[in-house]
Order: C-alpha cells, then structure tokens, then sequence
C-alpha cells in the first residue's frame, strides 16, 4: 500500500543520512488505528464533545464522575486499539538511525506499544491516575473504589493523569522535546493540526539546516515552513518514507 507515495529521492537521502531525527507527533498517526481525533470534521472528539467539560480542572469540579467515566470510555477504546502501519514506522526509524526522539501530543500507548523506546509525552498518559489534591501518581491497589470517581487515600477524588487544558506540561517533557527539536536535523510533523501550544510551537526551533517534512491528510500550519509536505495518511506515508530511506524492513531471519 506504502508502494502507492512517490517519496523524491532527496528525501528519502536526507533520512537516510539523518544524524538526529525529531518527531513531533498528534492524534491523526492514530486515527487509522480507530482512535478519534480532536478536530476532524464530523469524528473528531471536540466536534461531539465540549473539551472545556472533559478535560479542564473546572469540569472536574463540576462534574468529577462524568469526567471519570468518559476517560474510562477513552480508556477501554485505546485499549482495543493496536498501533498502526505509522507507530511501527517510527519504531523502526528509531533502530535505523543514531538518534530518534518521538515527541507526541497524544496521551495514547501506541507509540510504545508499537516499539518506540525514546518517547517524549507533552500532554502526559491517558492510562495514569492521580490524586485531585496531592497530584502524586496512584497506583490501583491505593484506590478506594466505593466512589465514582475512585478515591485517594487522602479523601481526595482521583483523576486521569493526562494534562488538561490549562494546566502547565510537565517540564521535563517539554525540556526534552525542547532539546530534541534544537538538536534535529531531520524534523517530521506527523498528524498534527498544530493548534495547540506550546506543542505547535516546538518546530520554530529547528534548525534552518534541518530538513523539515509534515504528514497529514490537510495543509496545516506547520506546513508553511516545510521542505516537503506529503499530504496523506500516516499509515502509508510513514512506511513509504522509512521504506525509501532505508529499503523495505526484512523479515526476522529464520531461527
Ligand atoms: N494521517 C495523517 N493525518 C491525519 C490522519 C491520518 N490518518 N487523520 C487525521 N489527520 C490529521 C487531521 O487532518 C488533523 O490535521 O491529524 C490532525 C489531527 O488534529 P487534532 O485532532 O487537532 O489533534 P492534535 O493536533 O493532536 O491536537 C492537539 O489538542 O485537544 C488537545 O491535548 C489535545 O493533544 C491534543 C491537542
């Protein structure tokens, strides 16, 4: 299927030759996975879901079990989810060159599951929990499940551990992600509709060097400042990217 994007020959030589290669990745690299989106016209969650009521401090407040139960619907859906053609790509770009740092907006585990090991997590992990008060991680046995949502031992409602909007990125993340994108010469933009920031604004501190490449299936933003734009779905372009570059991934050699 990748074999259908004409990757220019460049391209493909300046992955290929890439010492340090960022990614910066949103929730389109898992939309082929059957994860929703946020903006996406008609299926995008903000396009049925007011964002200010599921993932802000004051919607907790005013309704913690909602909140709660629609994160554990999120939950259950990226559980069933698998990575797609493009996590594995990346995956695989990280074992093919010296230095590979996926920076992603989404608080899926795809990138991991699908094998990516250097994962840099901007808006935090969908799948942890913390205390409302302390905002120490909790772990599942400390729970008081009589209340919906569960209970810290503190007395405190427990809350999904992602970052909600109005709330600061853990500076580590963004520290490193900063690091990464300064040290890259080769920039990938991956299904991002590079609205939200600090996240958006990571790519204006690439090098003027660096080669700069977004995938999406729409002209964004970040297009703007790009040396390539190869307008389709993660799922193939990635692949068909990695695949130019390097050639075709070869099957495990036998036992
Ligand atoms: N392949 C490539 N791009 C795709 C695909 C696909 N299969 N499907 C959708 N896209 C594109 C869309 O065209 C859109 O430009 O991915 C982008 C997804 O944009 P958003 O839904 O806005 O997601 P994202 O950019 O990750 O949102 C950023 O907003 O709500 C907050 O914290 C949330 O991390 C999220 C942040």
């Amino acid at each position: 299927m990748s074999e259908n994007i004409l990757i220019p020959d460049d391209l493909a030589r300046a992955l290929r030759e890439a010492r340090s290669v960022a990614v910066l990745t949103g929730a389109g690299i898992s939309a082929e996975s059957g994860v929703p989106t946020f903006r996406s016209r008609q299926t995008g969650l903000w396009a049925r879901y007011d964002p200010m009521q599921f993932v802000s401090v004051e919607g907790f407040r005013r309704n913690p079990k909602l909140v709660w139960e629609w994160h554990q619907w999120l939950r259950e859906l990226v559980a069933a989810a698998q990575p797609n053609p493009a996590h594995l790509a990346l995956a695989r770009l990280e074992r093919l060159v010296p230095a590979c740092t996926v920076i992603t907006q989404n608080i899926d585990d795809l990138h991991e599951r699908a094998g990516s090991q250097n994962v840099v997590r901007l808006h935090g992990d969908l799948f942890e929990t913390r205390c409302s008060r302390e905002r120490r991680v909790l772990r599942e046995a400390e729970l008081d499940t009589s209340t919906v949502p569960p209970r810290c031992p503190c007395g405190a409602f427990a809350r999904p551990g992602e970052v909600w909007f109005g709330e600061a990125l853990p500076p580590e993340a963004l520290n490193a992600a900063v690091l990464a994108m300064r040290a890259c010469d080769f920039c990938l933009v991956v299904g991002t509709s590079a609205v939200v920031h600090p996240a958006a604004g990571l790519v204006n501190l690439v090098s003027d060097r660096a080669t700069r490449v977004v995938v999406n299936l729409e002209r964004t933003g970040h297009a703007v400042s790009a040396d390539y734009l190869l307008q389709a779905a993660a799922g193939m372009a990635l692949p068909a990217l990695v695949n130019a570059a390097f050639g075709p991934e070869q099957p495990p050699a036998a036992p």
